[in-house]
């Protein structure tokens, strides 16, 4: 098996509500664990930033079902590489929205609203990774 972990971010056609969310994160988690995938999802303001795990061929299927969503439009790539280990193994789809660690993360990248579109893959890769340890509840 060759295991990739796939980032990406897109803009919510519209505003989320929270059973909005509860709907992407509940076909999430129930897709990703019958094929091992794993990952993390921000969304704020308007934008998602999401970080998918597993298997190549199955993580580039879900890729292009996701980007084919109409709940979102506009999905970039930031990064795609091959990887030795799900560094999200705990969550098939773990989830962080606007928080006091969110605003606070945001700060030090200097940027008052989430915008990932201005973040270089390492600031995208360590923002999801120190919110996957800041979840919010959904
Ligand atoms: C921002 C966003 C993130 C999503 N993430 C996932 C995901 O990680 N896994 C997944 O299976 N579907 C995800 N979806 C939903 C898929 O786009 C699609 O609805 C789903 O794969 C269809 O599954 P179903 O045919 O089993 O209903 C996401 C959708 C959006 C808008």
């Amino acid at each position: 098996m060759k295991l990739v972990r796939l980032l990406y971010y897109s803009r919510a056609s519209r505003e989320m509500s929270l059973s909005d969310l509860k709907d992407i994160l509940g076909t999430a988690r129930d897709n990703n664990s019958s094929v091992d995938v794993c990952g993390m999802l921000c969304y704020d303001k308007r934008y998602f930033l999401q970080a998918l795990e597993g298997d190549r061929e199955t993580v580039n299927e879900l890729y292009l079902d996701i980007a084919d969503d109409p709940r979102h439009d506009d999905i970039v790539i930031i990064s795609y590489e091959e990887v030795n280990e799900q560094i999200f193994p705990q969550w098939q789809m773990g989830y962080a929205g606007s928080s006091a660690e969110f605003s606070a993360l945001l700060k030090e990248l200097g940027q008052s609203d989430f915008s990932p579109r201005d973040m270089t893959q390492m600031q995208a890769f360590n923002f999801l990774k120190k919110m996957a340890g800041a979840q919010s509840e959904l």
